[in-house]
């Protein structure tokens, strides 16, 4: 009865238990190892060196079977499906059967959330240092001398402050993302009308349009007057227009911004147009990722640290909406999204 149970448990583990003699033939292997390894023959009575291939495990196996020490061994390995396990190797002796227990547990997604995370470090620290280095590099010339001058004094304290702004808004969309992430910042649902949000929005970049020669348009038509309205966080969506419009600025050099609404079914529609520089079909799929931009160097002199578009996604999924892009490079970008009506 116990030994019926066993054999249950560990037909059922979410981790492969392969067991092994010493004359390195698989005495039991659980279902669990039969599909990491790939192997869909019966495993028992087969040689071990005929199902996996990994050298490392080949030699840990060998190593543990032979040592007099009786110790136990973990290595990482790779499965068939390039998935990353980590291994245990027990060596057993029971009743004068010798052999090796070999427990395998997938860390897969554990190896890859660590991996997101270092990066993420990386990036914060690379993007904080970065004007730090410029504040701390001003403002110790102005003390090593440099205050006598107004004009120098000026100049520089514009640079420091500039530097101090960018900070801020980085730690601000740091924040916001964060908080995106983990739910802490429920959405305030109320009926809005999305022309007067973008009407809104469009008025705090013409001054920027204009200096940079560019047209901004809403595109409007009969459908446009009688939008209904959609169900959405006023602030939150204002967040993803503006953003859409800086990037579509930022990005273009001449020609001109659309931005029209339009109605398909139960969704609306609001794509963001420009006839800019346009984003390479390999970057199209990882644009939405935190700090991923095409040009790092072109981005960073824009003030740009590729969190707008990361925040943006957040936005619109909460709101159960859908984003995407269509772009081609030297003629410009569509970013469209869409929200539920009713
Ligand atoms: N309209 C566009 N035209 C061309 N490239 C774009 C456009 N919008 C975004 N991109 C590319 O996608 C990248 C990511 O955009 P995102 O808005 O996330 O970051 P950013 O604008 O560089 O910085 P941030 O928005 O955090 O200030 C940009 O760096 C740019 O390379
Ligand atoms: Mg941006």
């Amino acid at each position: 009865m116990k030994e019926q149970l066993l054999e249950v448990v560990v037909k059922e583990m979410q981790q492969g238990v392969v067991i092994i003699n010493d004359k390195g033939l698989i005495l039991y292997a659980n279902p669990f190892f039969q599909e990491t390894f790939a192997v869909n023959l019966p495993l028992k009575g087969i040689n071990f060196t005929e199902v996996v291939e990994d050298a490392l495990l080949l030699n840990t196996v060998e190593t543990v079977l032979s040592s007099e020490t009786g110790q136990s061994k973990e290595i990482t390995i790779k499965g068939k499906g390039n998935q990353i396990l980590e291994a245990r190797l027990i060596p057993f002796s029971q009743n004068g059967l010798n052999g090796v227990i070999g427990f395998f547990h997938d860390v897969t997604e554990e190896k890859r959330v660590e991996a997101i995370k270092r990066d993420f470090v990386a990036n914060v620290s690379h993007e904080l240092r970065t004007p730090l280095a410029s504040i701390k590099g001003y403002a110790e010339t102005l003390l090593d001398g440099g205050l006598e001058d107004k004009g120098v004094l000026k100049n520089f304290l514009t640079i420091i402050d500039r530097h101090a702004n960018r900070m801020t808004a980085l730690i601000e969309d740091l924040l916001t993302l964060s908080m995106l992430e983990s739910h802490q910042i429920p959405m305030k649902f109320e009926p809005l009308d999305i022309r007067v949000l973008i009407t809104n929005v469009i008025q705090g970049f013409e001054k920027q349009a204009k200096d940079k020669g560019i047209e901004l348009i809403i595109e409007s038509g009969e459908t446009y007057r009688e939008l209904p309205k959609v169900m959405g966080d006023r602030v939150r969506l204002e967040q993803v227009i503006v953003n859409l419009i800086d990037n579509a600025i930022k990005y273009t050099n001449k020609g001109a911004v659309r931005i029209s609404v339009r109605i398909l079914d139960n969704l609306m529609q609001v794509d963001v147009t420009d006839t800019g520089i346009g984003i390479p079909e390999k970057d199209l799929l990882r644009i939405f990722e935190r700090f991923y931009r095409v040009d790092k160097g072109r981005s960073r002199e824009l003030g740009g640290t590729g969190l707008g578009l990361a925040i943006v996604k957040h936005i619109i999924h909460g709101h159960s909406g859908k984003i995407r892009v269509n772009s081609n490079p030297g003629e410009g970008t569509t970013f469209s999204f869409t929200l539920p009506i009713n």
